[in-house]
């Protein structure tokens, strides 16, 4: 049987109305037609989600030796991980503008065992939705005081702990008036460089949830579920900043959606 070609045809861009109808239809198809299963992994042929169809791998990933790669793999960095720099507000000389919030969590395995010593990186917008980076040239201000950047290791239990500024939400180029939930960017490294995973968590009660193809693109429920952060006042700081917590799993059928699989 001949594949259906689902890439876009160009054209002006698609109406969020659009964009939403062919959201639904997506989980309709994967719910009652396809599989009869919805995907806890991202969907990689997912239409809505415009530039993934051009780019989504279409063969089996190359197989690399780690022990080669590494022989000229980057260090990561060219100084230990110190402590402040889990602390996003702390990198300038000024405050950063924002919610100023705690994100911590624990870094399990699928049988719930903490993950100890592991790199955890994290990037974001900043509280205006804007990105340090030449490509990001939306009309919202950057914030002279924060980057937007943060790494930290995992400790004995598994938990990583970051002090950082809520991100807002920004546009893309998807389709006519298309927004990101506000999300934080994880990168978790195992051992080698090889064994890196890229992830995104979201904060509860976003009103954009139902509007994103990213976040759409796994049709479950409940791993989208996962991917989002829980309140926690326990967390919090007094007269100093709120608190979200956010565990991520590696393996096993409770796992994070990464983007090892995915299209971002
Ligand atoms: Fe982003």
């Amino acid at each position: 049987m001949t594949p259906v070609d689902r890439r876009p045809v160009p054209g002006p861009l698609s109406t969020q109305t659009e964009i939403s109808a062919e959201i639904s239809a997506e989980i309709d198809q994967a719910k009652h037609v396809s599989t009869g299963t919805t995907s806890a992994q991202p969907v990689l042929d997912y239409p809505p989600y415009r530039s993934s169809l051009l780019r989504h791998p279409t063969k089996a990933l190359v197989q690399a030796d780690p022990e080669e790669l590494e022989q000229w793999a980057p260090v990561f960095g060219n100084q230990d991980v110190g402590p402040q720099e889990a602390d996003l507000t702390i990198q300038h000389r000024g405050e950063p503008i924002g919610e100023r919030m705690v994100v911590t969590g624990r870094l399990l395995d699928g049988d719930g065992r903490p993950v100890a010593h592991q790199l955890v990186e994290v990037w974001q917008a900043n509280a205006s939705g804007r990105y340090i980076h030449q490509r990001d040239q939306h009309p919202a201000p950057l914030d002279p005081n924060f980057t937007g950047t943060g790494r930290t290791l995992t400790g004995p239990d598994g938990t990583y702990r970051f002090v950082t500024i809520k991100p807002g939400p920004y546009p893309w180029h998807n389709h006519q008036n298309a927004w990101r939930p506000a999300h934080i960017h994880f990168s978790l490294f195992g051992t080698d460089f090889t064994q890196r995973m890229i992830t995104q968590m979201y904060f509860p009660g976003d009103p954009l949830f139902a509007l994103d193809p990213i976040f759409q693109s796994i049709t479950d429920e409940a791993a989208r579920q996962q991917l989002v952060a829980t309140y926690d006042h326990d967390v919090t700081v007094p007269e100093v900043s709120t608190g979200y917590r956010w565990d991520i799993v590696l393996s096993g059928s409770a796992r994070t959606w990464t983007e090892s699989d995915g299209p971002r």
